[in-house]
């Protein structure tokens, strides 16, 4: 099944169809909506399905560039700061 499809059959049973909308992210945006909806919201996509409805996603719904840069900032401040974590336990003991 193809991503269009798949959002289709994940992401229309509790709301209208998410790429109908005027709703722009990147692809790690889009990761995170997802992972949301399932945290959340309860809702059931596979973990092999996330990729698919993602990409497709972020295709017909991708934002500016600025709004992407945000997002995927964003997303690398976790691992960055625990690497900076390591980093200065490892330099402090
Ligand atoms: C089990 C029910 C359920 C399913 C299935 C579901 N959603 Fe949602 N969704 C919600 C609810 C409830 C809200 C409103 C509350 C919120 O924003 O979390 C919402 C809101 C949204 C929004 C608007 C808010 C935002 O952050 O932009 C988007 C986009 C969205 N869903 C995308 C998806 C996608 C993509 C899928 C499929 C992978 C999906 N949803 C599947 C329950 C669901």
């Amino acid at each position: 099944m193809d991503g269009a499809s798949l959002v289709v059959k994940r992401c229309t049973v509790c709301h209208e169809n998410p790429a109908g909308r005027n709703n722009r992210h990147s692809w790690i945006g889009w990761q995170a909506v997802i992972f949301r909806m399932q945290t959340l919201n309860g809702a059931e996509v596979p973990i092999a399905e996330r990729f698919p409805i993602g990409a497709y996603l972020s295709d017909v719904r991708h934002p500016g560039w600025a709004v992407a840069v945000a997002e995927w900032s964003i997303a690398a401040l976790g691992p960055a700061l625990v690497g900076l974590w390591g980093f200065w336990r490892m330099r402090s003991s």
